[in-house]
């Protein structure tokens, strides 16, 4: 397999795409942390599908970590993502230093009203801030005609799609389906903190989930359902549970106590000792 062809600063990405622009193809991008799994590379894929050209970035961002937060213990595996990406039909990767995002002097930050009140924007004060901001960055950056993300982080799909219109940064957001372990747990990088024991009860979350959308489809109550999936969520081992709520798919506005009465999603954060786990279903 051919080396993936990499760039660390912006004017050489510019430089790259401007190469693409000449040539009349049009331009996907998939940004990331890194720690690829198959829920990354199906990005990648979906953008290969929509765009001529691909585009990665690998950047693990710390301005979307809070105090205490795993910025220092998250995964980093910079020549794994890059054989990956070159095997998903990517065309190059960008991993740019911190001091390349974020230089000396840097004093921007783009925060989305709203959709930033609730669930993992409730639990992560400032969280979303740093995500509108480097992903403003990142489609100035790179300027694409689409870009790729995954909807099990289905509140930052909203907030970038959000950002983007507001910004007018022109790309065309798309948002891909979630790829589930064969328990159905939500792939993720930080899957990887979890012991044998926490692995078994991570399978739970998504089934707990899915009954839960099952039944609110069927007409239940929210309140009833909610409660009888919070205790499930105990009983399957979850220490703590952040939050655990049906919300509408396009403004997430909380359904409740009664049936739903928008098209709706369920939405968790959990944890299983240190590490918290996110995913949501969708209702019907
Ligand atoms: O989903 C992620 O990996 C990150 O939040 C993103 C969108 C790459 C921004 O840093």
């Amino acid at each position: 397999m051919s080396e993936l062809p990499m760039v660390r600063t912006v004017t050489d990405l510019r430089r790259q795409v401007a190469r693409w622009r000449g040539d009349s193809l049009t331009v996907g991008f998939t940004p990331t942390m890194g720690a690829l799994h198959e829920g990354h590379l199906s990005l990648v894929k979906r953008a290969k599908a929509e765009a001529d050209r691909v585009i990665a970035s690998v950047f693990v961002n710390p301005t979307q970590f809070g105090p205490g937060e795993d910025l220092d213990a998250y995964p980093r595996d910079e020549a794994g993502d890059a054989a990956k990406l070159a095997g998903a039909g990517c065309d190059l990767l960008f991993a740019p230093a911190v001091g390349e995002m974020y230089p000396d002097g840097f004093a921007t930050s783009v925060r989305v009203s709203g959709l930033t009140d609730c669930l993992c924007g409730a639990s992560r004060p400032g969280h979303f801030d740093g995500v509108a901001t480097v992903v403003s960055k990142l489609l100035g950056q790179a300027r694409p005609d689409i870009a790729v993300f995954g909807e099990k982080d289905y509140q930052q799909l909203q907030v970038i799609k959000r950002v983007n219109a507001d910004l007018d940064l022109g790309a065309r957001i798309i948002g891909a389906p979630t790829v589930r372990e064969e328990d159905g747990l939500a792939m993720s990088s930080r899957n990887a903190y979890l012991s044998e024991a926490q692995r078994l009860s991570a399978g739970k979350l998504n089934v707990i989930l899915n009954n839960a959308a099952g039944a609110l489809s069927r007409g239940a109550r929210a309140d009833e359902t909610l409660d009888a999936a919070r205790q499930a969520l105990a009983g399957a081992g979850f220490d703590r549970i952040d939050y655990l709520e049906a919300r509408s798919s396009e403004g997430l506005a909380l359904q409740g106590p009664g049936p739903v009465t928008e098209p709706s999603r369920v939405f968790a954060a959990a944890f299983l000792g240190k590490t918290r786990l996110i995913d949501n279903w969708p209702v019907g």
